[in-house]
């Protein structure tokens, strides 16, 4: 059956209607695009940051094939962010790190105003398994004064010893300097061979997170209430792969463990955000 003829069907199922919301960013990958696209200023994500020194895009993206099963991709594909060895940024040595921001995402930009719902999905690239051993942020909102992430997504070994039964697990964190520690505001299995589909509705003046999830091709449901969480500072949404070391002791940026031979990726598709100011959030396409 044709994709959106199933998102159609559960639409009607569930009595709700799909919802076309204005968009503040859009990085869904038309399929005719070449990696050498992001290596110059594009309509989709800034061609400077945030990639290894010496990098450049269009060595370490990989545009992956139509029709893989991601919720939002209609028409559009996912792209690959990989590390290697190679990932080190700004002198950052005890990390390896390759990470897109939306082209418009300044860091002063509207999409850290009002109330927005930001969308991605993510699936993991069996021929380039993460280290389980490690903390990874794949997708988080950095602060303007770089002292804060005000949503983060981890997954792997957590540091500083939050309640990780499984590292092999999702797990999407609220303000990380939240007094009395970060609060995991929803985590899930990282299940290889599908899609899994996020939405956060942001609002930067209630200073609330409301979480959306589904995989595959599934519509989008809540999976929290609309929860406190301190999502003031503006800044930019990153979508990649952070890869933090082990053993860091003080400034783990610069210091810990990082074995040598990293061939590590994820895919992405679906990375957009919507005005949500009139209650306005996209559950399927
Ligand atoms: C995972 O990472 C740890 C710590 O860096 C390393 O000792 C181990 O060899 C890695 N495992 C694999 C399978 O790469």
């Amino acid at each position: 059956m044709h994709p959106s003829r199933i998102s159609l069907i559960s639409i009607f199922a569930a009595g709700v209607k799909a919802q076309s919301c204005t968009l503040q960013f859009d990085g869904r990958l038309p399929g005719n695009l070449n990696t050498a696209a992001f290596d110059a200023p594009n309509q989709f994500f800034s061609d400077g940051n945030v990639l290894g020194a010496g990098l450049s895009f269009s060595q370490l993206l990989r545009l992956q094939p139509a029709s893989t099963g991601s919720l939002f991709d209609v028409g559009t594909v996912p792209v690959e962010v990989t590390i290697s060895d190679d990932s080190i940024f700004n002198g950052q040595t005890g990390f390896r790190r390759a990470e897109l921001i939306p082209a418009s995402n300044s860091g002063a930009d509207e999409s850290t105003l009002g109330v927005k719902t930001l969308h991605f999905s993510l699936q993991k690239d069996t021929q380039r398994p993460l280290n389980f051993s490690h903390e990874y942020q794949l997708v988080f909102l950095e602060d303007a004064a770089f002292s804060t992430n005000q949503l983060v997504l981890k997954t792997g070994m957590i540091l500083g010893g939050q309640a990780n039964a499984d590292p092999d697990t999702l797990q999407l964190f609220g303000n990380v300097n939240r007094n009395g520690g970060p609060q995991v505001l929803f985590s899930t299995p990282f299940t290889e061979g599908v899609f899994h589909n996020f939405a956060a509705t942001l609002d930067f003046a209630a200073l609330t997170t409301q979480v959306f999830f589904s995989t595959g091709t599934a519509p989008l449901e809540a999976v929290t209430e609309v929860l406190d969480n301190d999502v003031s500072g503006r800044g930019q949404f990153h979508f990649g792969v952070l890869k933090k070391p082990t053993d860091g002791i003080g400034d783990i940026t610069k210091n810990g463990f990082q074995e040598a031979g990293i061939d590590e990726g994820i895919s992405f598709s679906g990375i957009f955000q919507e005005d949500s100011s009139t209650g306005c959030i996209s559950l399927s396409p």
